[in-house]
């Protein structure tokens, strides 16, 4: 998508360099910065310390590690440490696992001699492959927004609301949950946007970034407010990512997802979910009992990054001195709560049948 109107992914191999660039998430929405990863330790920091972050990415990112791992020693052992190194940064987005998985399987088939460039080729193909992924699930998620629009008078906007950021930034591009929004928006469809702050870390301000820089109407609010929006008959319908689904369709997406979909469920407001089918877990069944959640460092809560009155970026505590923080980073959302889930392949109902119908290749 773009920024200051150039097209920018949000990984890249830059030919010239012989690097892989990415933006670095971290300043945004403050600052854009571009920075190379040119090693494997930096390739793992830019996972765990989220310089990159989404499901999507993360596993694009990881594909793009092992390449260039595989340049630097192509061996069978190199294969296994880079696959072990690199999926312990972060537990939850099962999207880093399935993108290890594949770079595993494909190279330890080939010589060594090969690695190096099969490597690479298939960290753009993965790349490649989100972007168009991506850019179904936004025409899937068009025909949602289309009726919804068909319901209202004309001019009136289909207001949305979305936690965290599953937007280009967290993919390689389109975004999943923003995929439908930048189609309505290509249609002339009038659209609002109720944007999650989505505490801790505030994905919110990169959803707002996004949404801002392409001209769609959108309002920053407080993870609270949700809720109340609903019961007013504010929101016509929910659309998040998610980081790891079930072959039954639970969703495990960013902390504080679930109370948005109750909120959602009580109030009678459609609850979607946009998921390239990468992200589907297809060895676990119970979201709840069965995905690891992440627990990140205290000083994500206890602190806040924003810019100050005289513009720097600065990092303030917020908790009284010696509060401990608690910080889950992720959620699960039982399939009942969820009316369906917006795949490349078109919207199914969240329960196993339904997924293994669409999916056939990979229920078990
Ligand atoms: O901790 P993050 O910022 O990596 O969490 C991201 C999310 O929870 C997204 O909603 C999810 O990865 C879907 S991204 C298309």
């Amino acid at each position: 998508m773009k920024v200051d109107g150039t097209q920018y992914r949000s990984i890249w191999f830059d030919h010239d360099a012989n690097d892989v660039k990415i933006i670095d998430q971290r300043w945004l929405p403050h600052e854009f910065k571009i920075v190379a990863l040119e090693s494997l330790e930096e390739f793992a920091v830019a996972i765990q310390e989220m310089w990159v972050r989404g499901a999507p990415l993360i596993g694009a990112t990881a594909a793009y590690g092992m390449a260039m791992q595989m340049a630097r020693d192509p061996n069978d052992r190199s294969i296994d440490e880079t696959w072990s190194y690199l999926e312990k940064t972060r537990p939850t987005a099962i999207n880093l696992r399935w993108a290890l998985n594949r770079c595993r399987d494909a190279l330890c088939k080939i010589p060594p001699e090969s690695r190096a460039e099969a490597a690479l080729n298939l960290a753009h193909e993965i790349a490649d492959e989100d972007v168009e992924t991506n850019r179904r699930i936004g025409l899937n998620g068009l025909e949602i927004i289309k009726k919804i629009a068909a319901g209202k008078t004309a001019g009136d906007p289909v207001r949305l609301l979305t936690h965290c950021n599953a937007g280009w930034l967290a993919t390689v591009d389109w975004g999943t949950a923003t995929s439908p929004m930048y189609h309505a928006q290509e249609s002339g469809i009038p659209l609002h946007v109720w944007v999650d702050e989505t505490r801790p870390r505030n994905q919110g301000a990169l959803t707002s970034w996004e949404l801002g820089s392409h001209g769609i109407s959108h309002k920053y609010i407080v993870d609270n407010a949700g809720g109340h929006l609903m019961q007013h008959g504010l929101v016509d319908a929910v659309i998040v990512g998610t980081d790891r689904t079930t072959a039954s369709g639970d969703v495990c997406n960013k902390i504080g997802t679930y109370l948005k979909a109750l909120a959602a469920h009580d109030n009678g407001v459609p609850f979607y979910v946009a998921l390239p089918s990468s992200t589907i877990d297809w060895t676990v069944h119970n979201g709840v009992d069965e995905i690891p959640i992440e627990e990140r460092n205290e000083d994500e809560v206890t602190h806040i990054m924003g810019k100050t009155d005289n513009g720097s970026v600065a990092n303030i505590q917020v908790s009284p001195d010696g509060t401990p923080g608690g910080n889950p980073a992720f959620d699960v959302t039982p399939r009942r709560l969820v009316t369906g889930l917006i795949t490349e392949r078109g919207v199914c109902e969240a329960s196993a049948e339904a997924l293994a119908r669409m999916f056939p290749e990979n229920a078990n």
